[in-house]
């Protein structure tokens, strides 16, 4: 894989993955944090679903590594089908 520089988490919870993911620029998803925002400086959070989020993502916008485990079937499928469409050349999904 080539240099990853922009980490895209949904679901990220108490935020222990996305604090142990070793990227310059890290954006977390989840309608429900469980964590102060302001303990994790230079992070973009957003408080909203993946559906919320992909809605509004631009569509310039990509990622070299996206993770994610939604909790059921069919959003799942649906995360994945908007993830594919923000990868960056070479990503993971
Ligand atoms: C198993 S936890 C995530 C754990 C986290 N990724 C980690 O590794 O520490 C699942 C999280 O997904 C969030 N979630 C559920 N449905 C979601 C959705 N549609 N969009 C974004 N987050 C969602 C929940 O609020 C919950 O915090």
């Amino acid at each position: 894989m080539s240099r990853c520089e922009d980490y895209l988490e949904v679901g990220v919870q108490y935020g222990f993955t996305l604090a142990s993911v070793d990227v310059k620029n890290k954006t977390g998803v989840d309608p429900n944090l469980m964590f102060n925002p302001k303990l994790a400086p230079g992070v973009k959070l957003h408080r909203t679903t993946s559906d919320g989020f992909f809605s509004e993502l631009p569509q310039e916008i990509q990622y070299d590594l996206i993770f994610g485990r939604a909790p059921y079937f069919e959003q799942t499928a649906r995360d994945f089908l908007n993830a594919l469409k923000h990868l960056r050349p070479g990503a993971s999904l």
